[in-house]
């Protein structure tokens, strides 16, 4: 069959939908790019807010009433809307062929295959399964940049979050299942992984990752420096990344981790969500502003350079003009390099769903858009200051937006638009020379490598 996967959500979701996509092709199925040639048709759904939700029912509605068109093609629904709504998705999508939820990935097949075969629709939520089941270790081939699981679930209990209700309880993976899995990346192209866990840096608080036998070559004890520590020694991985963070796992050693170890790039995504401590008392985030203040001030302090973006609500149940007021102060004080900023909306039980959404959908509406513009002028000015100066970019293809373009990323995660160097290919690390700032790209000119018999540029060490 010819498939078509449609994601939507967090970096979770992106990661399922390639390791689906991998697991069809290895059962002798075809990836097609264009959906109306799909023989199946795959929507990846995303529960975290409202929104999220009518756009992949609206999908999911598109397609099945497409299938007056293709009455042999299958429409299918996995992630996290299955795992909430269970077998209430085909009352909400009369017409779907099946449902797949986030703790059975590797069964889709096996759906799939029963949906041709008996024709009725099919749902597998992973009830009755196993607590920890490990996740699919496979990739899609010639990428160079990929996502590694490193943590299922999530066990902070957010008051106004979904996701613990759909991913499940936290469960860390054996660091050799991690290591194994990015070495064979490594030596087939990949230059940069990004290690993925709701709350990242509870990797291995919850259950034993490393073997006892197992010693730190830099004394490291907690379980996410040492799993940098290993990754960082596999040879010809040059980029590490690791998200989401939280304030209370920035620990100095960690911190020290991230400083020393030279695949560790200079940049983390730490969610703050508001600047009132009323507020994020309410939201059960376990920080204070203070906390909050004091983890980035440790950050910048011992990795100079590292950017940091963030992730923001705005009207959260009695949040106050003077609470919004605070948001906008502590933004300002840490001055993100980027961040996203969200309406709060209510999810069905979570325990912020008890109390009145007093804050209105306009009100929101226009919080959310002072934050923007501001974050805007922010980043812009942040971005501005590297016009002149020359930055690594490690280059991934071509531009969206102008083919004749190629991009890539700094390690501080900013993307950079540049004229292609001759002999450029996916994966090619390069310097460019930034000429031009916006919000949220740089664009410049590739500096051509030093000629043969010079000296070789430094770059990355490994120990
Ligand atoms: N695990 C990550 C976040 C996952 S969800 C973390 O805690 O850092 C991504 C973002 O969506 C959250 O950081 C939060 O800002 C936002 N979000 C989650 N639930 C939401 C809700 N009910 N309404 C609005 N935004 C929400
Ligand atoms: Fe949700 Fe909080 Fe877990 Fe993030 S840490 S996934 S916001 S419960
Ligand atoms: Fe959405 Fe599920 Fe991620 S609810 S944010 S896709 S974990």
């Amino acid at each position: 069959m010819k498939f078509h996967i449609r994601t939507y959500g967090c970096q979770m979701n992106e990661r399922d939908s390639e390791a689906i996509g991998a697991l069809l092709i290895k059962h002798g199925n075809t990836p097609t790019p264009r959906e109306w040639e799909a023989d199946l048709v795959i929507v990846n759904t995303c529960s975290v807010r409202k929104k999220a939700e009518d756009k992949a029912l609206g999908k999911l509605g598109l397609l099945v009433a497409g299938k007056g068109d293709h009455p042999e093609r299958i429409v299918g629904a996995m992630g996290c809307m299955v795992q909430r709504l269970r077998n209430s998705i085909f009352e909400r999508v009369p017409g779907l062929d099946f449902a797949v939820g986030t703790h059975s990935l590797s069964n889709l097949p096996n759906v799939v295959d029963l949906v041709t075969r008996k024709n009725t629709p099919v749902i597998d939520a992973g009830d009755g399964k196993e607590e920890c089941p490990d996740v699919l270790s496979i990739h899609e081939q010639c990428a160079v940049t990929a996502f590694v699981n490193i943590l299922l679930g999530c066990d902070r209990r957010c008051s106004y979050c979904v996701v613990p209700s759909v991913r499940g309880q936290e469960w860390s993976r054996p660091a050799e299942h991690i290591l194994e899995e990015i070495r064979e990346m490594v030596s087939s192209g990949v230059r940069e992984v990004t290690l993925l866990g709701q709350s990242v840096m509870s990797y291995g608080r919850r259950n034993e990752v490393w073997p006892n036998a197992h010693a730190s070559p830099r004394g490291f004890k907690e379980p996410l420096a040492r799993l940098l520590e290993a990754v960082n020694t596999i040879q010809g991985i040059e980029r590490i990344r690791f998200t989401s963070g939280h304030p209370s796992g920035c620990t100095p050693e960690l911190v020290q981790a991230m400083a020393e170890l030279p695949a560790v790039c200079g940049h983390l995504h730490l969610p703050l969500q508001s600047g009132s401590d009323r507020i994020l008392k309410m939201m059960r985030r376990g920080y204070t502003v203070d906390d909050y203040r004091r983890a980035a001030a440790r950050l910048r302090k011992t990795i100079p350079g590292i950017a940091l973006t963030t992730d923001v609500i705005v009207g959260f149940p009695s949040e106050s003009a003077e609470d919004f007021d605070m948001t906008r102060k502590i933004m300002a004080e840490i001055s993100f390099d980027n961040s996203f900023i969200f309406k709060y909306s209510s999810r069905p039980n979570t325990a912020a769903a008890e109390w009145n959404d007093t804050v209105s959908p306009e009100e929101k509406l226009i919080r959310n858009k002072n934050l923007l513009a501001e974050q805007n002028k922010r980043s812009t000015a942040i971005n501005r200051e590297l016009i002149g100066t020359v930055v690594e970019v490690l280059a991934t293809g071509c531009s969206k937006r102008n083919p004749s373009r190629w991009s890539g990323r700094t390690r501080t995660n900013k993307i950079v638009v540049f004229e292609p160097p001759e002999g450029i290919r996916p994966g090619t690390t390069l310097k460019v020379d930034i000429e031009r700032a916006g919000a949220q790209t740089l664009y410049g000119i590739a500096i051509p490598p030093a000629p043969q018999g010079a000296p070789a540029k430094q770059g990355t060490e490994h120990d």
